[in-house]
């Protein structure tokens, strides 16, 4: 404990350089020889796999290794959700855990950077040669706890309840609250089927919603029609000159009349 870092570095290097000299292998020919047959190595297998995905899968049907070719993009969709690439399931799970928008930032940006600056500064602050995980501690539980934490985000990410919907229902109560149906059966089905059915992913609806493609706030609908024309109205909504949103006839009849109710419940918030 008395001697100071800089004594005890000096003496590990000394005894580092003693050490290489007994008992090192030269860089050439030696490590360049095992990097090049890695290199080769880790080429074939990526070229057998494409070989491999390639002829597996013949035409539509997919082989082992995936589809030869997914089907074309559609930029007009409305219910997909996206996902991230399975690597980044740890991040997107951090977004979810956040609420936007007022620590969204910290999630995204603020901890990842702090992270990967404690990471470039390590060199800096950790000047000590000890290298036995038992002798670092800090290092180690910091290391363990990061693996857990990822794992466990990279899990939650992948089994995270999709669909925006099955947040958005959570706010069914609110919205009854705020409209004033609390405890009316239809509009409240309504409300829930209108969380889940992507609606939101054009129209806002008390605060919440996208906004886009210029569909209305539905906040204060009710003031303007019946549930009967609501009804009708998303049965078909080419029929009203609306040729953005999709029929919802698909959720049948009942559905629709929920939603119908719901809508027409939906006078603005008291
Ligand atoms: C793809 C985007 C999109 C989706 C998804 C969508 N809508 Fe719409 N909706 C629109 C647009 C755009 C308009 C406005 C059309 C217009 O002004 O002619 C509209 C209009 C409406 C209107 C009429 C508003 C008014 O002012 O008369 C109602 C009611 C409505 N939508 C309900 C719904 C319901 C309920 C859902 C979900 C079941 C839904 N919409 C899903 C885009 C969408």
């Amino acid at each position: 404990m008395a001697r100071d870092l800089g004594e005890q570095n000096r003496e590990w290097f000394a005894r580092y350089k003693e050490d290489v000299k007994k008992e090192g292998k030269p860089f050439f020919p030696r490590a360049i020889l095992h990097d090049t047959v890695m290199s080769l190595i880790v080429v074939c297998v990526i070229i057998g796999l494409a070989v491999i995905w390639y002829y597996d899968a013949n035409g539509v049907k997919p082989g082992i290794l995936g589809p030869l070719y997914a089907p074309p993009a559609d930029p007009g969709t409305t219910s997909f959700v996206p996902r991230p690439d399975w690597y980044f399931y740890f991040l997107f799970y951090l977004l979810r855990i956040f609420k936007w928008p007022e620590t969204v930032f910290i999630a995204t940006v603020g901890i990842p950077t702090i992270c990967l600056v404690l990471l470039l500064g390590l060199p800096f602050y950790d000047r000590r040669r000890e290298r036995r995980p038992s002798r670092r501690p800090v290092a180690m539980i910091a290391a363990i706890l990061t693996v857990l934490s990822m794992g466990v985000l990279t899990w939650k990410g992948a089994t995270a309840n999709e669909a925006l919907g099955s947040e958005l229902v959570l706010l069914v109560p609110k919205w009854a609250h705020q409209q004033g149906f609390t405890g009316k059966k239809l509009p409240t089905k309504g409300a829930t089927l209108f969380a889940q059915s992507g609606c939101l992913n054009c129209h806002t609806y008390l605060g919440q919603g996208a906004g886009q493609l210029g569909a209305p706030n539905l906040s204060a609908i009710g003031k303007t029609n019946d549930a009967a024309f609501f009804v009708q109205y998303i049965t078909n909504p080419a029929a009203f000159g609306n040729k953005v949103m999709g029929s919802y006839s698909y959720l049948g009849q009942q559905n629709m009349r929920a939603i119908g109710a719901f809508l027409a419940a939906s006078d603005g918030p008291k």
